[in-house]
């Protein structure tokens, strides 16, 4: 069984799909904990719902990146907690080398693209505003790079006419919620393997 532990800044829809999948019985994982850097999120909120151990982590003094006393005590706190996998879900800030290296292929992201198309900030945005067609949303594991590591999982959503940056935010966000825990169900299963950079067993 899988023992994740959540880092997320915001409402946290991802987690709360992820716990659900754990409750409903069809991903066989415990959630140990959830981290924000965000004092009042959305995330916290629901992990205290579940009865989810939480933590705010000041992330000070970066703006972007977890790093320093931060990453220490995140790190500490998920191992504490004996996370044996790490899930990014909303979480907006770049992860270094420290947590990697504390896990080693062991943390994952869900990214609103299609990757390696639109890395970084409000996707849905960029993909709207770039005018593709299609659009979607990607897992993959975490590298030191942005958005970069092997590619897990993708869903694909169409982009209509009449579509604005909520509701195209909206759709993709449902394929969120069916991709991040069937990601974790085939890491559960141990059917994931590595060829380079291609993850098998999908
Ligand atoms: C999601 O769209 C995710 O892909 C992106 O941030 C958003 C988080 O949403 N990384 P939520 O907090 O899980 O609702």
């Amino acid at each position: 069984m899988l023992k994740i532990g959540i880092l997320g800044s915001g409402s946290g829809s991802n987690m709360q799909s992820i716990v659900d999948a754990v409750e409903a019985g069809t991903l066989d994982a415990r959630v140990v904990c959830v981290l924000s850097d965000v004092a009042d999120a959305g995330i916290l909120a629901r992990a205290a719902r579940h009865n989810i151990p939480h933590h705010y982590v000041d992330p000070a003094p970066f703006k972007t990146k977890l790093e320093g006393a931060a990453e220490e005590r995140v790190i500490g706190l998920l191992q504490e907690y004996g996370a044996d996998t790490i899930a990014l879900a909303g979480f907006m800030r770049v992860v270094k080398s420290g947590l990697l290296q504390a896990f080693p292929r062991r943390v994952l992201n869900i990214h609103p693209s299609l990757l390696p198309a639109f890395p970084g900030l409000a996707a849905w945005k960029q993909a709207l505003t770039y005018g593709v067609k299609v659009t979607g949303c990607t897992v993959h594991f975490v590298d030191e790079g942005i958005d970069s590591g092997p590619i897990i999982i993708q869903r694909s959503v169409p982009i209509l006419d009449d579509d604005t940056i909520e509701t195209l935010h909206a759709r993709i966000q449902v394929e969120e919620h069916k991709a991040y825990p069937e990601a974790l169900r085939l890491l559960a299963a141990g059917r994931l393997r590595f060829d380079g950079r291609r993850v098998l067993g999908t």
